[in-house]
This record gives structure tokens, sequence and C-alpha cells, in this order.
């Protein structure tokens, strides 16, 4: 039994077109567009008509970088795939990528599976997974060649975090050396974390425990330091590498760097370093506590870096890198050490919003939005053009947009499971209204009518965005 659904009248924006077009749906695919008001339009025939007139039809947001009940620092993130989920869907996100963990003494099969068991059943909204690798050795390395295979296609290394992630330059090229031959991605957490730890515990020993001395010691500089390292390890071993969480503007400039020379090296973004700042992490009371992330929040200055390099190409996506701690028992664990405070921000909610809100301020296009947000994620990961788009045979992951209705971000008002909000207060105009999930309505005019278990595990291909 096919069941059809058409969105009418609205102006479809995919990376490349702005369209006034009617969209029909079947069987949870795309099946067609035509120009609204032509015959071609008129012929579409559906069960269900939504009117998409005066809004925005724009496809699902990927966030490539979640974190939905990871372990981290003595506690866990508090969005369970559950609830972390819904509120993508509340926030016009579709699909999200999240880590799965290799902890050091195990295989990389024992950690996708504990991920899947965590998320099977439970997502409102489409899955996958990056693999994080914190063990290198030939077990791991011949496990790479495997989950490549099976739709794990990327694979996060970290320079900070000794004794945790943190793997050396001989791990990393060893990783990257396999991903050149098996077509996998290597994604870097690129700060100088042995650096790093010898200024955290000069810090502390000085009295210096403070939020804001997190962002002091880990410097734009050691960002940037790590970020060339990871270029040049990746350009000798001949792979393509993704930088994660790029916040320092001193980074964005060795990628620029490096994308001159003609490297296939990308860079990430994230909305909390386009947004919030150093100030942030100065507030009185411990507040600071709430902007504790790694890479850390930086002075204002690098935003405009941050735009440029999105504006430029230089850099290709803006993830969340959402991981929610809340405020009481869990931020406040760093009471009296910054080193305590379990490092992450909730956003995977405000993502799409918060980057209307650039378009509307005339910062990027609306294509440049769906393709930082939607697209080039998807391709980047290996699910174009099931995800990321609006075309014939398209998942029919599709978001109705008001870009007129005006809000205000407030964690009274959200649906992450976080006691606190990043940008509380926030005014911005644009909202969603609708969100389909292979054509299953998950929010229909600003209420939840998605389930768990909606959502379904999607390997991916390897990398899209090479050529
Ligand atoms: O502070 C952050 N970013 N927490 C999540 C883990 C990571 O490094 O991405
Ligand atoms: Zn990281
Ligand atoms: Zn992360
Ligand atoms: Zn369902």
């Amino acid at each position: 039994m096919s069941s059809r659904t058409v969105v009418r009248g609205g102006l479809v924006i995919t990376a490349s077109d702005e369209i006034h077009a009617d969209v029909l749906i079947e069987d949870g695919r795309i099946a067609a567009l035509a120009a609204s008001g032509t015959p071609a339009a008129g012929a579409f025939t559906a069960e269900r008509v939504i009117d998409a007139t005066g809004k925005y039809v724009i496809p699902g947001g990927v966030d490539g970088h979640t974190h939905m009940e990871m372990p981290f620092g003595g506690t866990t993130a508090a969005d369970t795939f559950e609830t972390g989920t819904r509120a993508a869907a509340w926030g016009g996100t579709t699909t999200i990528v999240d880590f799965a963990i290799q902890s050091v003494g195990h295989t990389l099969r024992e950690g996708l599976d504990a991920w899947h068991a965590k998320a099977e059943g439970n997502c409102a909204i489409d899955y996958g997974f990056h693999m994080i690798v914190s063990d290198v050795h030939d077990e791991t390395l011949k496990e790479m060649d495997l989950l490549v295979e099976e739709g794990v296609t990327s694979f996060k290394q970290f320079m900070a975090y000794p004794g945790v992630f943190y793997s050396d330059d001989g791990q990393i090229l060893r990783a990257m050396q396999r991903a050149a031959d098996n077509g996998g991605l290597i994604m870097m957490h690129a700060e100088n974390g042995i650096a790093i730890d010898v200024l955290v515990e000069q810090a502390l020993a000085r009295g210096e425990t403070d939020p804001r001395y997190h962002g002091e010691v880990r410097k734009a500089l050691l960002e940037a330091e790590a970020t060339h390292r990871a270029i040049r390890l990746a350009q000798v071993a001949g792979a393509p590498l993704y930088v994660v969480h790029v916040s320092a503007q001193e980074a964005v400039a060795e990628l620029t760097r490096a994308r001159d020379e003609g490297l296939p090296v990308f860079g990430e973004t994230c909305p909390q370093y386009l947004f919030l700042s150093t100030d942030n992490l100065a507030e009185p009371d411990f507040e600071g506590a709430k902007y504790v992330c790694s890479t850390p929040l930086r002075p204002k200055e690098h935003q405009a870096g941050l735009w440029k390099g999105l504006r430029t190409n230089d850099l290709q996506v803006v993830s969340t890198d959402h991981c929610p701690f809340c405020f009481v028992g869990q931020k406040e664990l760093g009471r009296g050490d910054f080193s305590k405070i379990p490092n992450g921000l909730p956003g995977v909610e405000n993502r799409m919003d918060l980057l209307h809100q650039a378009v509307v301020e005339g910062r990027i296009s609306r294509r440049r939005w769906i393709e930082i947000a939607c697209a080039t994620p998807a391709r980047m990961f290996g699910l174009y053009p099931k995800k990321g788009t609006i075309a014939p045979g398209a998942d029919a992951d599709v978001v109705i947009y008001d870009p007129h209705a005006e809000q205000v971000i407030s964690a009274a008002t959200h649906h992450m499971n976080v006691d606190y909000s990043a940008y509380e207060g926030k005014r911005t105009t644009g909202r969603v209204e609708t969100v389909l999930s292979r054509g299953v309505p998950v929010i229909t005019e600003r209420e939840y009518t998605g389930h768990a278990g909606h959502g379904v595990y999607t390997p991916r291909s390897t990398c899209q965005y090479l050529n």
C-alpha cells in the first residue's frame, strides 16, 4: 500500500537551488518536484497535503557530530538517544552521526556493539556512527577495514586527553595510512593535549580554578599547532582529513593554507564558536562552567575568522558537538577545579535556527545555510543524496520552516534533557513548523508526533566530498 504526501506552495531550498515547487512524497521518498501552479504540480495527488505557502521547504538537517549518553569525566552526557534525537527533530534535524567509542584495551567491535545497543529502538530520527579510535594497534587497524565495509566510514582520533582518548603521532600516522587504504575518513580533535595538561597543572597550582581558566590553558596556538601537525601527518599518509570543532582563527589559517596547497583537508565548526565567546566562560558564580567544552570558546575576535572560513569554504560543515551536561550535579563536579568540569555543550536542537539567524543577519546565503547544515555533512559522511537534499529518490526528510516566526531560545521551552541553554534569551527569527522523517511527520505544526524507534540505523558509504 503506497502512502503519498504533497507539500504545496513553499520555497524549496537546497544547496544548489531555490525554486517555488510542490513536492510529491511517495513511500517515504521524494517522488517528484514540479513548479507550483503548473499542470504538472496540479497532477500531484495524495492522502496528505501540507500547505507550505510562505514557508521554506528544506532538507532535514544532518548533524554529523553528537554525543548522546556519552560517558565522560565520571559522568554521562544527559541526553539519551531517545531524548536527544527527539530534541534534534524539534530543531529540524533528521539525521545524526554519533560517536561510538573504543575504550583502551577493547576492540572497535565492542565499542560499536555497545553504541548500537544504546541507540536501537530509541531514536526519533535516523542515525549513523563514527568510531572513536583510542587504542591503535595491529588488530584495531584490521578492524577499521571491516567497519568501513559495514558503513562506519569515519574514525575520530584525539591529540588531546592523554590517558583517555589520546593517540600519539605514530598511532595517528598508522590510522591515517590505513584510512588512505580503506577509504575511511580520519576526524581529528586537534589540540596539543600533552602541553595543555602541563598548563592545567601549573594553573591549578597557582590557584586558578575558575571555569575561565579552561579557556586560558587550552590555547589557540596549541589548537593551531595540532591542526598543522594533523594536516602534515595526513599529507604524509596520503589521507584526507576532517578537523572537528575548529574554534581558533589560527587553526582556520592552517586549514586555509593546506587547502590552498590543494590538500583534501576539511574543517567543521559549531554554533557555540560562532555565537559564544570567552565572555561566557568568565560569567560569575561558576556559571561559566555551562560553557566549558573542548576546543574551548575563544575571544570574540575569532568569530570573524570562522564566519570568513564558512564563506570561503575553508570550513565546510557546522555540526553541534552536542554533548550536554546539566549544571546541577554534572558541571558542578568541577567547582574548585575547572579541569573536572565535564566538557561539552547542548545544541542539537538549536543549530538550524542559529544558522538561519546568520542568514537573517546577512552572514551567509540561504543556500549556504543548507549546504553547511545538510548537504555537505551528508556528502562528507557518505549519506548523499539519501540525506541532505530534496531531489527525486532522496529520503523524504523534509522540514517546513517558517522564516518569519520569532522565538526566544530558553531551557524553559527546549526539549533537550539538560537544565540550561547555552543560548538562554537569544532572539532568533525563523522556526521549524513541521518535520517529516522518511515521509512520516515527526513534528506536526509544532507538536511532537514521532516516536522512539522510528529512527533507523543508517550505514554510510565512504566520503563523497573528495572530488
Ligand atoms: O567538549 C567537548 N567537545 N566534548 C565532547 C567530546 C569531544 O571532544 O568532541
Ligand atoms: Zn573532540
Ligand atoms: Zn565531540
Ligand atoms: Zn514510525
